[in-house]
């Protein structure tokens, strides 16, 4: 589904990702791990057009995602819940749901309000003055409101408690199992690696390993 090659990537003259190779497929739940940066932010921020390329190449079901705007790449379904959640945060949760929806003029808050409960009793309340974790359902709630068939979530467990992240965490499966494949940015490899079956370590620019989730919280080299 997702299909980065060879890809180079940076800010100005400084080059921060080195040929990077890296595959979704469908339905799938793949980890992107490494230390602070590694480049794990720009990786997603390549994807999602944010971060124009050098050299190589991103494809989404076989389309270039090359030389595409932002909006073109999320039209052709792929969402970015970014670092630090990024929520309107004087807006209501319904308002941030809604703008979610607003490319595909999705007005039904059910499917996701399923998924996270807690926020159907926070519709009318700012979203800012939620906690940590509940404003991580909704931004995480407010990229599937234009129902993308991948999502990249950076930094899920950012700040939250072990057992609101695993409460969070829980419902990935779900929702990849919905049709919408996820890649998970974290630093909590035990977190990541509770979910997905594949994972990639990016050091310093590069992949230095990727493998398979061979049992829990180990990664076995494919
Ligand atoms: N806007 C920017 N301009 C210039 N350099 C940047 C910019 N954003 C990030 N960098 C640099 O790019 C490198 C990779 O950063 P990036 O944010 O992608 O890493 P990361 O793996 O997401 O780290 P973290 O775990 O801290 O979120 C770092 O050296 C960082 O300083
Ligand atoms: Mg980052």
């Amino acid at each position: 589904m997702l299909e980065v090659k060879n890809l180079s990537a940076g800010y100005g003259r400084v080059q921060v990702l080195w040929d990077v190779d890296l595959a979704v497929g469908e339905r799938e739940i793949v980890a992107l791990v490494g230390p602070n940066g590694a480049g794990k932010t720009t990786l997603l921020r390549a994807v999602s057009g944010i971060v124009r390329t050098r050299t190589g190449s991103l494809e989404f079901r076989g389309r270039s995602l090359r030389c595409r705007s932002i909006e073109q790449i999320v039209d052709l379904g792929i969402a970015h819940v970014p670092e630090g959640r990024r929520l309107f945060s004087g807006l209501t949760v319904r308002a941030n749901l809604n703008l979610g929806g607003w490319r595909t003029k999705d007005t039904d808050l059910e499917r996701v309000l399923e998924l996270f409960p807690p926020l159907g009793q926070r519709l009318e309340q700012v979203a800012g003055s939620m906690s940590g974790g509940e404003q991580q359902m909704c931004a995480i709630a407010r990229g599937l409101m234009s129902q993308p068939e991948l999502m990249m979530i950076d930094e899920l467990s950012l700040g939250l408690a072990p057992l609101i992240v695993d409460e969070i965490l829980e419902r990935l499966p779900d929702i990849a199992a919905s049709g919408t494949s996820i890649l998970l940015v974290e630093q909590d490899v035990d977190a990541a690696l509770s979910v997905a079956e594949r994972a990639y370590v990016l050091e310093t620019g590069r992949v230095a390993l990727a493998g398979k989730r061979v049992q829990e919280n180990y990664l076995g080299i494919a």
